[in-house]
């Protein structure tokens, strides 16, 4: 089929190539110029493991294209993704003028002769936002244009978005229209996963409920891991232990720093604006929000409890990206903690294997209290601690000896339970985690 996805981001471009793969034929629309023309050249501009690859071989066969022109896009695809962000607004809803703006583009380049075509919500929007598009594009595009509209929510992990897309644990197609769903149903049929055909509303509403029931077990485990602290129990073993309850999961049970990047914070707040829009404020929510703040103070409140002042204290920091395998940074815990460190005084040398660029580019992570290195073992040369704040596997698979030698003085503090504390104990190290 020929498709088109409008915004190639994260999403956009991940999603876009994955559909080629499978042998559609692809657009990817964006308006940002530098984005397109780092693609035209060949290159991809994010970091997605298997991503560069798949985009190379899919451009070769013909199958996937790139244009800063919304009418080339329209004029490709039978069925238009629209991939674009939805920033929070500063009270916590969902800012949907880029979704309007698109559906707008989308309107005024469709005509009679154009044909059907579907408009799919793929970007993350609040319940009735469909509803919303449908108006839009009525409005804006010529008497006689026939279109459906579909919210069809991305479920995507970033580090590992290409084997989400390729093998997904279930695709959520939501529409009022037969056509569109039908149309919806062959383009993913190439996919093995169940497919689940709702109404607009609902397929919209899922994905605002499973993000949040998603954060709020990564909140849930960081309560427990606080309590475990205060009585001496170890909460990669209380997981381990609620997690083999096949009605509960190991996943996301992870005690840490608390959940950043660029979704659940973001939806968490949108359901959150959503729910006392209507007049049923979901408190839950709040205590969910309130618990992953309260990490990271109280993971700074442990190393404070240790250096006594950060001030001229040089620090070790191992992760910028808001979680293991991307460069994306935003949201991300592990620069809010540099920033606060920065703020009381300390002196950062950061390593992470592919944030450091977007580090300082996008967070803003610069100026004299900070220096980077691509070597994590370098960062310890006469550092007065370690700090670990994003759980990639090398930094799991580290000489806890080397760690030792390099350090001025022993303390390791563990935001992301990466290693061991009775190796780390046994290579000399004053080591500090979470839960344990
Ligand atoms: N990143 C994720 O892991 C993830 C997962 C699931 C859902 N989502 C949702 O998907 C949506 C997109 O997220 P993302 O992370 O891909 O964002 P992104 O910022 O990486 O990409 C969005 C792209 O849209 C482009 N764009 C903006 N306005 C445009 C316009 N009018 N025409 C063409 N292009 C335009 C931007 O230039 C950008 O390249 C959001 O709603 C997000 O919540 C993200």
């Amino acid at each position: 089929m020929n498709i088109t996805i409008i915004g190639t981001g994260y999403v956009g471009l991940t999603s876009g190539t994955c559909f080629a793969e499978v042998g559609h034929h692809v657009t990817c629309v964006d308006n940002n110029p530098e984005k397109v023309e780092i693609l035209l050249r060949g290159e991809v501009p994010i970091y997605e493991p298997g991503l560069a690859e798949l985009v190379k071989q899919n451009v070769a066969a013909g199958r996937l294209k790139f244009t800063t022109s919304t009418e080339e896009g329209v004029r490709h695809g039978d069925v238009i993704f629209i991939a674009v962000p939805t920033p929070p607004q500063p009270d916590g809803s969902v800012d949907l003028s880029f979704i309007e703006k698109v559906a707008r583009e989308i309107a005024q380049c469709l005509t009679p002769e154009t044909g059907y075509r579907v408009i799919v919500d793929k970007s993350t929007v609040p319940v009735k936002t469909g509803e919303k598009v449908a108006e839009t594009v009525r409005r804006y595009a010529p008497a006689g244009v026939e279109f459906g509209v579909v919210s069809n929510p991305e479920f995507l992990r970033e580090g590992c978005a290409v084997d989400d897309l390729l093998n997904p644990d279930r695709i959520v197609i939501g529409s009022n229209d037969e056509r569109a769903l039908g149309l919806m149903q062959k383009l993913y049929e190439p996919f093995v996963a169940p497919v689940l055909v709702t109404d607009i509303n609902s397929a919209e509403l899922i994905k605002h409920a499973a993000n949040s029931f998603l954060a709020l077990k990564i909140s849930y485990i960081n309560a427990v891991a606080t309590i475990c602290e205060a009585t001496g129990a170890d909460v990669e073993k209380v997981a381990e232990g609620i997690g083999m309850d096949k009605r509960i999961g190991r996943q996301f049970l992870n005690a840490g720093l608390g959940y950043g990047g660029s979704c659940f914070p973001k939806d968490i707040k949108a359901f959150i604006a959503i729910s006392e829009a209507i007049g049923q404020p979901f408190h839950l929510l709040k205590e969910v929000e309130r618990i992953n703040a309260a990490q990271l103070d109280r993971f700074l409140n442990k190393i404070r409890e240790k250096l006594w002042v950060f001030r001229e204290k040089k620090i070790a920091l191992w992760g910028l990206a808001f979680k293991q395998n991307t460069d994306d940074v935003r949201e991300s815990v592990a620069i809010r903690l540099a920033k606060k460190m920065i703020a009381e005084g300390a002196t950062i040398v950061a390593t992470d294997p592919q944030a450091i660029d977007t580090a300082q580019r996008l967070a803003g992570l610069t100026g004299p209290g900070i220096s980077f290195t691509d070597d994590p073992y370098a960062c310890l040369d006469g550092a007065d601690a370690l700090v670990i704040a994003t759980e990639w596997p090398q930094f799991a698979a580290v000489d806890l000896n080397e760690i030792r030698k390099r350090l001025r003085t022993p303390l390791v503090f563990d935001g992301r339970n990466l290693l061991d504390p009775k190796d780390a104990a046994a290579a000399g190290l004053e080591y500090f985690s979470i839960g344990r």
